[in-house]
This record gives C-alpha cells, sequence and structure tokens, in this order.
C-alpha cells in the first residue's frame, strides 16, 4: 500500500492508485467466497461415504489446497508450452493425458476437465478406496475415467502426466511407490508430485520449476 500512497501529484496516476486500492480491498472477499467455494466441493466429494479399510501405511483422503492444485497445473501449462517436445500446430500445447493417482472420489478430476481451460485429453483418475470412488461415479458422472487400482501396480506409462499428493504416510512405501512410478513412467512425461519424497535428488528426472513438484522423466 505505501508503494501507492507514493504515487502522487499526476491525475492518472491519482485514478489508478484509487482503482488500485479498490481491487485490493477486494481481494481478501474473493479468497473467502473461494474458500467456501472449495469447501462446499469437499463436503460434497466425500458425502457421507466411509471410505473403507485403507492400509496403516496410506494416507485417506484428504484433498489437496485448491489454490495448490491449480498452481500445479498451471506450472505443467507453462513448462508444455515451453517443451518443443508438446508443440502443437494449433494449440498452446499438444493435448496431455493426466492421470491421478489416489484421486478419492475423483475432485481433481473433475475440475481439471470441467472447462476446456486446458488442453487435456483424457484425464482419468484411480484410488485403493472403492466407496470414494463408486460416489465420485455417482456425484462426477465420470464414468470408467474413475476406478479402483492400486498405485504400486499400476501402469503409468501411456500417460503423458502423471500426478500425486502422498498417497502413504509412511515414509518408505512412499519412497518406493516414488521410485516404481519414475521407473514404468515414459521417457519425456512429467510427474507433479505434491509432497514427494526424492524427486529432486532423482537423476532420472529433469526440475521442471522450482517449487519442487513439478518434473520431466529424462529420455
Ligand atoms: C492425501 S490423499 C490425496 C487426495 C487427492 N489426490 C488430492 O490431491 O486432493 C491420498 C489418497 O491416496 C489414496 N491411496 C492411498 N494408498 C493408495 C494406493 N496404494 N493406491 C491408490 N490410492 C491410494 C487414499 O485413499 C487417498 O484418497
Amino acid at each position: 500500500m505505501e508503494v501507492i500512497d507514493n504515487m502522487v501529484g499526476d491525475a492518472n496516476l491519482v485514478s489508478t492508485q484509487s482503482n488500485l486500492k479498490e481491487m485490493i480491498a477486494f481481494v481478501p472477499q474473493i479468497q473467502d467466497k473461494l474458500k467456501i467455494m472449495e469447501a462446499a466441493l469437499n463436503q460434497i466429494s466425500v458425502g457421507k461415504v466411509e471410505e473403507g479399510d485403507v492400509p496403516e501405511s496410506s494416507f485417506g483422503y484428504i484433498p489437496i489446497d485448491l489454490g495448490d492444485f491449480f498452481d500445479s497445473l498451471f506450472d505443467l501449462e507453462a513448462a508444455l508450452i515451453a517443451d518443443s517436445e508438446f508443440k502443437d500446430a494449433d494449440l498452446a500445447h499438444r493435448r496431455v493425458d493426466l492421470v491421478e493417482v489416489g484421486c478419492g472420489s475423483g475432485r481433481n478430476v473433475f475440475l481439471a476437465t470441467a472447462t476446456d481451460r486446458f488442453e487435456f485429453g483424457k484425464v482419468h483418475g484411480f484410488d485403493l478406496s472403492a466407496p470414494l470412488i463408486e460416489h465420485g461415479r455417482q456425484i462426477f458422472a465420470k464414468g470408467k475415467d474413475l476406478f479402483v487400482a492400486d498405485c504400486m501396480e499400476f501402469d503409468y506409462a501411456p500417460y503423458d502426466v502423471v500426478y500425486f499428493y502422498r498417497p502413504f504416510s509412511d515414509e518408505a512405501a512412499q519412497q518406493r511407490f516414488e521410485d516404481r512410478l519414475v521407473d514404468n513412467l515414459s521417457p519425456g512425461a512429467y510427474v507433479i508430485g505434491c509432497g514427494n519424497l526424492s524427486f529432486p535428488d532423482d537423476r532420472r528426472l529433469l526440475a521442471k520449476c522450482e517449487n519442487g513438484r513439478l518434473f520431466k522423466k529424462l529420455r
């Protein structure tokens, strides 16, 4: 605000100053509105569903903060636009197929495909919890794009992008998952690993962002 208060004298600057102040005053309200909508969506996503038996080494369903989720998608988009391997004659980058590991009932899959804002081809999500997947199929109408699977056995090779947010609470299990995922990932594919333990030190991966979450598998 101090920077804005110092913009005195020039009539254009004074009007810009007052517009900026008005805009800044709205920011907390906008944040509150987004948080309320996020909380409502989270309640709908889970409903009254019992997750079923989750192994002790796994996390239950803890939805990622939506701001972080969208930041990851914007970072991905910027990296794909800059990556010549993903060039497209008509689009900002060629469409990519994405899979979400441990998607719960599929809230993020639903959001990523709710508009044509992002250039996705297929967007799939899977989770170990059958009741959450069944609930998600009903409320998000995503059919077979949501399915039950175990991330330690899943084949990641067909996908251009894999997204996860810590399926495992146990660090050793999380490490084994990350190692297997990177091994199985196709060369040139991207991984968004929220809460990953090993990616910055993994020589099979190239960092694509400074936040320690977005990586590309080397060829
Ligand atoms: C921390 S939550 C992340 C939720 C969601 N991915 C997000 O980003 O909002 C972890 C999810 O991983 C799932 N999960 C745990 N172990 C799994 C496994 N072995 N295979 C597939 N999903 C698993 C849990 O059921 C839970 O829904």
